[in-house]
């Protein structure tokens, strides 16, 4: 059967199935970032903007492909835990799909476009008294009783879909650059992206279709007041530390147990990447400058941007490099965390006069 020839379905080839519920997602832009490029000091800057898909992040490649296996399965339900973004894709695919979705969000944690996206996209929403990881404890327990289908990134189908970034990324850049990215920072949660590039980087060598000494590096970044996996790459470690206390403005990665660490720790170590911790300042220094160049982004997002930066005046990365930088969900997801970097609005009297005046000072 025939899939359409545009976004996640496009790279049907490399999927489990040829279509699935599509609203539709992928092809995102690969911006340019002259002045931050700059900044930063490499040779080659792009910025690959997930919070172009129809829910504003990337979670949108996973839900097409996991909500056509809840499908296949004829499951009644769908569930996840989520810090907002996975909740928002999950209802708005489930509800397209004609199924209930369930999803238990850490109270008070969660962005307010999250949330607004998740209720208007009729989730049953429950707020539990504890964090991410807590959500997610209770949630596989949840579908381990088969009361839903759980579409955590814990679920193998949701990476598969979200390979498709990997694709999308190696072959704009290689249309642009006529070579490929030496690396690719992402921010890091549960660690589902990094895992699901590092499957799409090793099929594409597996099928002759990419060099192995061309795999970009898979860098994380993580908030310093959540950085089990860093402190997993710095202490060599084979398994990543639970952090039972976590804290960061960037709450889509306030996570303290990434549960798909065993397969992105060998994705970051095989391909010669690393992990760095970076400070909510730091974050939202980043976001500010992504913004400055028309790009909108959460501060999760950001932090790819910010731990570049510090990679940067580390020596770790080199001025000739070639660097994507990954970001994973749209401005608009955390209004709040926008005014707080931002401009403040100023209030000013219906008359032009007074306009005037308070533009001169
Ligand atoms: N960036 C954003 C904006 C996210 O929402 C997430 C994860 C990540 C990065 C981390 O990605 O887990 O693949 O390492 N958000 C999940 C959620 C946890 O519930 O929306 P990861």
């Amino acid at each position: 059967a025939d899939g359409p020839d545009r976004g996640v379905w496009r790279y049907r080839e490399a999927l489990p199935f040829d279509i699935g519920v599509t609203l539709p997602e992928g092809d995102t832009p690969l911006h340019t970032v002259p002045r931050l490029e700059a900044d930063v000091g490499v040779e080659t800057l792009r910025v690959k903007h997930e919070g172009m898909n129809p829910t504003g992040s990337f979670k949108d490649r996973g839900m097409t492909v996991g909500v056509r296996v809840a499908e296949e399965l004829d499951v009644g339900a769908l569930a996840c835990a989520s810090t907002g973004n996975t909740s928002a894709a999950l209802a708005a695919y489930g509800g397209r799909a004609d199924l209930e979705t369930l999803v238990l969000l850490p109270a008070g944690k969660v962005a307010a476009g999250k949330i607004a996206q998740a209720s208007l996209h009729d989730a049953r929403i429950l707020e539990v008294d504890g964090n991410f990881d807590a959500c997610l404890d209770i949630v596989q327990e949840l579908a381990a009783r088969g009361e839903a289908y759980l579409l955590n990134s814990l679920n193998p189908f949701r990476l598969e879909g979200q390979k498709t970034i990997g694709f999308e990324i190696l072959e704009a850049f290689h249309a642009d650059h006529d070579t490929y990215p030496d690396r690719i920072v992402l921010p890091v949660g549960n660690a589902g992206n990094t895992a699901a590039l590092y499957k799409a980087f090793r099929e594409l060598v597996q099928s002759g279709a990419l060099d192995v000494d061309d795999v970009p590096k898979l860098t994380g970044v993580q908030a310093e007041g959540a950085a089990p996996m860093v402190e997993a790459i710095e202490d060599g470690a084979d398994e990543v530390r639970r952090w039972e206390d976590v804290e960061t403005r960037a709450t889509a990665i306030r996570i303290g147990n990434p549960v798909n660490a065993p397969k992105a720790l060998p994705g970051i170590r095989n391909t010669g990447g690393t992990a760095v911790a970076v400070s909510d300042d730091e974050i939202t220094d980043a976001q500010r400058a992504l913004a400055a160049e028309g790009v909108g982004v959460e501060p999760a997002s950001a932090a790819s941007v910010a731990g570049l930066r510090k990679l940067r005046r580390q020596g770790v990365v080199d001025d000739d490099e070639r660097v994507v930088c990954l970001t994973t969900g749209h401005l608009l997801k955390d209004p709040d965390a926008a005014y707080e970097a931002g401009n403040d609005p100023e209030p000013v009297e219906n008359d032009v006069g007074a306009v005037l005046e308070l533009l001169e000072n």
